[in-house]
């Protein structure tokens, strides 16, 4: 129970990734508000935590709009108490082409905007209640792909996830001295409902190949990366700020 008697927020909490993280601060304690781009998403996220038992709260909010993020991080501190932790998972390729050739302006400015200055609004709206808190801890979602050259995702997701890991180090800097904590997470590929279909549907030897290249040669359970994640939002990691921690089987291994 790390987290009773704490508020987290966190974003893209709707599915995937978040929801799972949402839920593992919740079972320890935490009340939980979720972000989500998709009312669908949020709804269906709000009602997996309630039947759980977690009783979490959230709004519909594109987390590149400044102003509505703003909004509703003040909310959340407002209902719930004050903020004690971010995780900023929003993000993602978000359908966009992996090759050169085919990707555009527009691609590009998606990927950047949700992922880099999306996690920028979200911290920077966040960091004032923290203060007030006496502390917290921010969580951005780097990725493997941001760490080396990914075989799936193309150039926008591998600028935007390696940017992230500047914002996070000079975020770090800036707010250490309020007692804020900031770190990434850059995982491998973990197979949410989104992926599990995609890994699916390759051939046997593509699957190989991927399983091939990660030393532990198998694929993670979610719960592998929700467990590194929370080990960051917690005071466990008190001494712990600006670092990136991988968590990819081995798949890839910083110098
Ligand atoms: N799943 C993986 O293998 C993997 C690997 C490395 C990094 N990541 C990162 O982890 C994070 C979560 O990934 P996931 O696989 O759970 O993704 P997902 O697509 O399953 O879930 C992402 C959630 O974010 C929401 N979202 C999308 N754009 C948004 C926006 N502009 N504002 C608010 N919400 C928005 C979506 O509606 C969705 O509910 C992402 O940042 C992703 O890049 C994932």
């Amino acid at each position: 129970m790390r987290f009773t008697g704490r508020v987290a927020l966190v974003t893209g909490g709707g599915g995937g990734l978040g929801l799972a993280i949402a839920e593992a601060l919740g079972r320890e304690g935490a009340s939980v508000w979720l972000v989500d781009a998709s009312e669908q998403a949020l709804t269906s996220g709000l009602q997996h935590l309630q039947a759980a038992g977690i009783p979490a709260r959230g709004a519909v909010v594109d987390v590149r709009d400044p102003d509505a993020v703003r909004e509703s991080v003040d909310a959340a501190a407002a209902q719930l108490g004050g903020l004690n932790v971010l995780v900023a998972a929003a993000g993602g390729s978000l359908g966009t082409p992996r090759d050169l050739e085919d990707i555009s302006p527009a691609d590009l400015d998606l990927v950047i905007d949700v992922n880099i200055k999306g996690t920028y609004h979200c911290a920077v709206a966040s960091v004032p209640h923290m203060r007030a808190a006496g502390g917290g801890s921010i969580v951005t979602f780097s990725s493997i792909g941001g760490r080396s050259t990914s075989p799936v995702t193309g150039i926008p997701y591998a600028a935007a996830k390696a940017g992230i890991l500047g914002l996070t180090r000079r975020l770090a800097r800036e707010v250490g001295p309020d007692g804020i904590r900031v770190n990434a997470i850059a995982p491998g590929l973990f197979l949410t409902g989104r992926l599990q279909g995609m890994f699916d549907a390759m051939s046997e030897h593509d699957r190989d190949e991927v399983l091939d290249s990660i030393p532990l040669r198998r694929m993670p359970a979610i719960s592998e990366c929700v467990d590194p994640v929370l080990f960051l939002a917690s005071d466990q990691s008190s001494y712990i700020t600006g670092a990136v921690l991988d968590v990819n089987g081995g798949r890839f291994m910083a110098g």
